[in-house]
């Protein structure tokens, strides 16, 4: 194969908001999308159309450039692109003219074959985060990656690829930052200076084009935020997904599944979810029910409801092939499976035996899909859980010439599991009305976070996988993806009670925590574990529930600004050389306020790296000033978790699960600190799209030391808080009383001095 590399420059022009350049062998394509965010689309062959299931956004219509006999440049607010002519190349800068990022000198992008890479500088100080759900370290440098999204049945901190496809990054140099996401699905190639003797990194991909978004904007957050401008953000997610979920393979009847969900009520220990995996089905048939196991499937909803519990059921993409099974025959008389070249059903082997696979590339297949769900829906099911979307045909390779349209699996087999989830969505919020479904996947592309949460796939019950998993939930905050989960416990083997202990202390602070185990496994609810160890889970469940009004404002930052609830100390302290320390990396900050390190269930000390500043231990309140390593406690009743002086946390009294009343009171909670703060406080009635109409109740709550001073800004949007009053909890402010502690919740501004 040989390499063809891009050549010079023989010509350019601009039309319709695109500079075209090309070259002998290819064409490339400079759109701008906004200041901070340039596209290069280089191909020897473009599309007629220019499709991405990532993007939604348009470029702008028209933008100035310079030419002189070396270069082609483009300036705008932030940031220069530099076009050398001879041969082509693109080197990013800031606009005041400092280095971002460029190709390598010698080869920059290069074909052999379909394939196409671009080689890159890579800077002495270089450091790399994202890309998601991906083995190794934070920080990426000296490592490198495949995105082909795989069944990846027990996977270790080291395997790659896992489930899912997320090819964007952010580099670190110099003090500056850059993001650069190569939209391109077919199986794609990262290497952060792995295999280079460090002489360039690398990036490309088996067929397709050199399509990738170059952001400027300067600041991590900055970045994220323009990354989840370009390819979405989550909705708010219903408040009900947002406690406590159990879930098993499988709970093996109506019966059992009441008796979980009556045992959660009797122990008073809360929760919001219960989960049907694949054996509610008959004979793993999607949308339909086991009739002699589950045969009054509205009976036992309402139930269900009536305990105050949702319910999840999983849905595979494997369509069984069964003569009489409507989603069987419908599929095969409209043509709405994925075939081989000749037309003929492509057939793998998931659960249900012999099966084809839904073309959900297709829009008619996918309101096919989504209008199936009333089988779910009908009785009362709300969280639609997809599995085995990569797609898994038992973790074999499906041939390469099966057919998703008018394309071929090798080039869209990344995007599959997000367009399930898209049907899923689209389906189900269609028919559920107002309500907000819940929808959970496993296999995923850049821009999954528009239809559905996600969670690590098959983990192993091990302290290993416990720290493993924090990590993969903070890189995937990075790429757009807030909502997501591990199984808590471990799905594979039987964790120890002390493991199980810690890893739902360290789900109190996930973003979707829900408990989940394998077939044949040890039982796993909170009362498995004897009454001392169910008594810290159930403290655990409880502190969940109490942070609900904090935790649904973060969200509410996801949905804003694309901002993930559990961060990497990367986004808020990148210059910091420490947080990418291997045994600091795996600390992340909850929210603005919190940050949380993850031990595991054998230590009893850890060793604790806090940022600059002042923090407090969460619960008990002792000061530990930061900028250092401290060695703290780490008893199994008390994960090590700090709040930031200034930190300001909305909680609520413990309630059995998100549609109870309580206690109608709103604690906010304020730490002392030398610094003002402020937090944006955000309700609404957590299960319609009416907060799309301004039905929503939002304040801005800000802290002042120098005027000794807590407020509450005037109430904006049109929803009644669920909270009738306000009481103020001060924390580490010597002997100061506020004058005024409980205020009644009234929509004006509200000013307490202390
Ligand atoms: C897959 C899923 C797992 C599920 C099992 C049975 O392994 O990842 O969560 O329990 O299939 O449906």
């Amino acid at each position: 194969m040989k390499a063809e590399i891009i050549g010079n420059v023989q010509g350019f022009k601009q039309h319709d908001g695109i500079l075209t350049i090309k070259t002998a062998e290819a064409e490339a394509r400079v759109y701008i999308y906004s200041p901070t965010i340039i596209r290069i689309n280089i191909s020897k062959q473009h599309r007629e159309t220019d499709e991405s299931f990532a993007v939604i956004h348009q470029p702008l219509a028209d933008f100035d450039f310079d030419e002189s006999s070396a270069y082609i440049d483009i300036i705008t607010s932030a940031l220069k692109l530099r076009i050398h002519k001879s041969p082509l190349r693109f080197n990013f800068f800031t606009n005041t003219g400092k280095p971002l990022s460029a190709d390598d000198e010698r080869y920059g992008t290069i074909w052999q074959g379909e394939r196409v890479i671009t080689y890159r500088k890579i800077y002495e100080d270089e450091k790399f985060i994202g890309l998601g759900e991906k083995a190794g370290d934070l920080n990426r440098r000296g490592s490198s990656y495949t995105n082909w999204n795989t069944d990846a049945v027990d996977y270790t901190p080291k395997t790659d690829p896992l489930y899912k496809t997320f090819p964007f990054f952010i580099g670190l140099h110099s003090g500056l930052t850059y993001g650069l996401f190569f939209d391109n699905t077919h199986k794609s190639y990262f290497d952060f200076g792995a295999s280079t003797d460090e002489q360039m990194s690398w990036f490309g991909a088996d067929g397709g084009d050199m399509n990738y978004y170059f952001f400027g904007a300067q600041g991590v957050a900055q970045i994220i935020e323009d990354y989840t401008w370009l390819t979405g953000r989550m909705e708010m997610p219903p408040l009900w997904s947002l406690g406590y979920q159990q879930c098993r393979w499988s709970y093996m009847s109506a019966d059992e599944v009441l008796n979980i969900a009556k045992t959660f009520r009797v122990k008073q220990i809360p929760a919001d979810v219960i989960y049907c995996d694949i054996d509610y089905m008959d004979g793993f048939k999607i949308f339909t029910w086991n009739k002699k196991t589950f045969p009054k499937p509205k009976k036992m909803m309402d139930e269900l409801k009536q305990m105050g519990f949702k319910l999840a059921t999983i849905v595979d993409p494997g369509i069984k092939i069964e003569e009489g099974y409507t989603q069987y025959n419908e599929g095969v008389a409209k043509g709405y499976f994925a075939t081989y070249p000749d037309g003929e059903n492509y057939t793998g082997y998931v659960w249900p035996g012999r099966c084809h696979f839904p073309d959900f590339f297709r829009e008619d297949v996918r309101e096919w899909w989504g209008a199936a769900f009333t089988a779910l829906t009908d009785p009362g099911v709300e969280g639609f859980w997809n599995d085995m979307n990569e797609p898994a045909v038992w973790n074999q390779n499906i041939p390469w010439m099966v057919k998703f349209g008018d394309k071929y699996l090798p080039e869209v087999r990344n995007a599959y599991g997000m367009e399930m989830a898209r049907a899923t969505y689209d389906g189900t919020r269609k028919i559920l009305g107002n309500k907000r479904p819940f929808v959970l996947t496993r296999a995923a592309y850049a821009g999954t976070q528009r239809y559905s949460a996600i969670w690590t796939g098959d983990n192993n019950g091990t302290d290993e996988h416990l720290l493993f998993g924090q990590r993969l939930v903070n890189s995937l905050g990075i790429t757009g993806m807030s909502f997501v989960g591990v199984d808590i416990g471990g799905f594979s083997g039987n964790p120890t009670p002390e493991l199980m202990v810690r890893w739902n202390s360290l789900g109190t602070y996930t973003p979707m925590f829900r408990n989940h185990a394998i077939q044949g496994s040890k039982m796993r609810e909170p009362w498995e574990w004897g009454e001392a160890y169910e008594q810290i889970i159930k403290k655990d469940i409880e502190q969940r529930y109490k942070m609900l009004p904090y935790i649904y404002s973060g969200f509410y930052q996801s949905a804003q600004t694309g901002m993930p609830l559990s961060r990497t100390l990367a986004i808020d302290y990148t210059n910091n050389e420490h947080i990418f320390d291997t045994r600091f990396q795996n600390q992340f900050m909850f929210g603005d306020a919190l940050l949380v390190v993850p031990v595991i269930s054998t230590e009893l000390t850890a060793d604790v790296y806090l940022p600059e500043g002042s923090w407090y231990r969460f619960g008990s309140d002792q000061i530990y000033e930061g900028g250092q390593i401290v060695n703290v406690p780490s008893p199994l009743t008390d994960l090590p978790v700090f709040v930031k002086a200034g930190g300001i946390i909305p909680m609520q009294g413990i309630v059995q699960n998100t549609n109870e009343a309580g206690d109608g009171v709103l604690y906010i909670h304020v730490w002392n600190g030398g610094e003002p703060n402020s937090f944006v406080y955000y309700e609404d009635d957590g299960t319609s799209y009416d907060y799309e109409q301004g039905g929503y109740y939002k304040r801005g709550i800000s802290f002042d030391p120098a005027r000794k001073m807590v407020s509450l800004s005037a109430v904006e949007g049109g929803f009644k808080s669920r909270f009738a009053s306000i009481k103020f909890v001060l924390h580490g402010f010597e002997k100061v009383q506020l004058k005024d502690d409980v205020v009644e919740n009234l929509t004006e501004e509200i000013a307490i001095e202390f």
